[in-house]
């Protein structure tokens, strides 16, 4: 005879709905496994630098906000990539079919179709998407990172006048983002999430992270967890952190807890001290929009999502919903997603580029006033200030 709980299951229905949950957690947990077995196998990343290479550099528009910053952003590229486009040794192309409606249509996160044309591209720039709050669609950038691997995001975060110069490596595939929407819920009762750390995942951000700190003369790498309290996920992702932090003598290694971090970072005493962040995906995520705002807001801010195939660079903003349905989506700020064309360009090794391009958004960011609304210049403003800039540079 079945006992009747409080929430009303009987003691059969919540016995099969356990070892339902079970044989999930199973699954996933098999093919977590395989997952970490296939990064630890992965090591060929693609090269850049061959002699003759074409570079193809896919555009996203995205959503909201986003083909109104894409629009400024393609115009740019199109000036200063001018020549290696009329050459051949680099092709823009346009890539549709990453818009909220399409995707609702078609009931997939990232169609099949639009994933498939990102995979012929070497690099590529992404516009904001829409990511619904609740429902089965998932954030069009979670399942990107995820189908392409792209494991570090790097947001850098410059206040010259405060001497505040970081650079966050923030693992992006793994974490609380690997299983975000294949949790276990048991309605009326209990809801559980997963958090996956891998030992090849942790490996490969720690060693970005570390490299990174060599190669441009960093001191300093904090690595910033929650091991205390998560002691499995966030405790091996510490310990193997300061693993590969002993290949790197010359550079300091400290640990802070994310808490205590975000308290840094708004303490003027202290944070101009910090160089190089290495911390798991969320709070990776939470940590550098605090600090895009301490750089002036998350409008000014870069992405760059880093794999060993492929790469996407974006905006670290969304769509700006608020702004699209006050009718002021042509005031956006274009600096972010350009920040990220710059990022782009020095990874795919064009630094000259890169460099002309952040100064042009230095010397517009002076000359034109962007407030996100209607009493400053608007999106297209900023970008004429660009071209002339940039084709008084070509005279
Ligand atoms: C970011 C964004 C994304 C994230 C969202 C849009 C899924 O906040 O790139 O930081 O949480 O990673
Ligand atoms: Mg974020």
């Amino acid at each position: 005879m079945d006992q009747k709980l409080p929430n009303g299951f009987s003691d059969t229905a919540t016995e099969n709905e356990i070892r339902d949950a079970v044989s999930h957690f199973e699954e996933l947990l098999r093919e977590q496994l395989n997952r970490q077995a296939r990064i630890a196998a992965d090591t060929a990343p693609r090269d850049f630098h061959e002699p003759g290479r074409q570079i193809r550099i896919g555009l996203i528009d995205g959503d909201g906000i986003g083909p109104i910053i894409m629009r400024e952003a393609r115009r740019v590229l199109d000036s200063l990539l001018a020549s290696e486009i009329a050459c051949g040794q680099v092709q823009l192309c346009t890539i549709e079919g990453l818009t909220i409606e399409n995707r609702l249509a078609l009931g997939k996160t990232v169609p099949d179709d639009t994933l498939a044309a990102i995979r012929t591209c070497d690099v590529f720039l992404k516009g904001p998407t829409t990511t619904p709050k609740g429902g089965t669609v998932e954030s069009a950038n979670v399942t990107l990172r995820r189908e392409l691997d792209l494991y570090a995001n790097v947001r850098p975060v410059r206040v010259p006048e405060e001497n505040i110069d970081w650079t966050f490596f923030r693992e992006n595939t793994e974490g609380e983002y690997t299983l975000g929407s294949r949790g276990i819920a048991f309605p009326g009762s209990l809801s559980m999430d997963f958090k996956v750390i891998t030992d090849a995942g942790t490996r490969r951000i720690a060693r970005a992270a570390y490299e990174f700190a060599r190669n441009n003369g960093k001191q300093r790498v904090a690595v910033v967890t929650k091991a205390n309290i998560m002691k499995k996920t966030d405790g091996m992702f510490s310990r193997i952190a300061h693993e590969i932090a002993a290949e790197y003598p010359e550079i300091e290694t400290e640990e802070y807890y994310i808490d205590i971090m975000t308290a840094n970072l708004v303490n003027p005493a202290v944070r101009s001290r910090f160089q190089v962040f290495l911390l798991p995906n969320l709070y990776g995520d939470i940590l550098t929009d605090e600090a895009a705002q301490i750089q002036g807001g998350v409008g000014t801010a870069g992405s760059a999502n880093i794999g060993d195939h492929c790469a996407m660079f974006e905006a670290i903003h969304g769509t700006a919903p608020r702004k699209m349905e006050a009718g002021e989506g042509e005031y956006a700020n274009p600096t972010s997603i350009l920040r990220a064309a710059e990022m782009l360009l020095r990874h795919i090794g064009m630094r000259e580029k890169a460099d002309i391009l952040s100064n042009t958004i230095e010397q517009a960011e002076k000359d034109v006033h962007i407030t996100g609304h209607r009493d400053g210049e608007t999106c297209a403003a900023f970008g004429d200030r660009m071209l002339a800039i940039l084709s008084e540079g070509k005279r």
